[in-house]
């Protein structure tokens, strides 16, 4: 998913554009998104990123096609849950997302795998200012 990232580049359609950046490292990531009746009906991504925010935004994006807002937010928390805590979650739900549990383990990637994931949730809650890490 790092090497050759799925719905990677700009959608051109979009209705909705958000930036996401980590001031830590420099990456930053624009998510594109067109949104029909409550649902993800396309998305892609842009930008520059370490080789876990790149992977997490293409794992990200394959998972979000066709969910409803309600899903996409369902899925965040699941996916949070995964990487930041050891509380039991729904892996099956989850799918290929639940590859990257192991940066749990590392503070620093937590934030490279979290980036895209803040930047669509944001999104969702209809927030247009870019979203950061810190
Ligand atoms: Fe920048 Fe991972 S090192 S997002």
């Amino acid at each position: 998913h790092n090497r050759s990232p799925r719905n990677f580049g700009k959608l051109d359609d979009a209705d909705k554009t958000i930036e996401g950046f980590n001031p830590l490292c420099g990456d930053k990531l624009i998510l594109y998104l067109k949104i029909e009746d409550q649902k993800i009906d396309d998305i892609s991504f842009d930008g520059s990123g370490c080789a876990i925010s790149v992977a997490s935004a293409s794992l990200m994006t394959d998972a979000m096609k066709g969910k409803s807002l309600t899903e996409a937010e369902t899925l965040f928390n699941e996916f949070h849950t995964l990487i930041t805590t050891d509380d039991d979650v729904d892996t099956e739900q989850l799918g290929k997302l639940a590859a990257l549990a192991g940066v749990k383990d590392y503070p620093a990637r937590v934030k490279c795998a979290s980036l895209c994931w803040h930047t669509l949730h944001s999104a969702i809650q209809g927030d247009d200012t870019p979203v950061s890490t810190e």
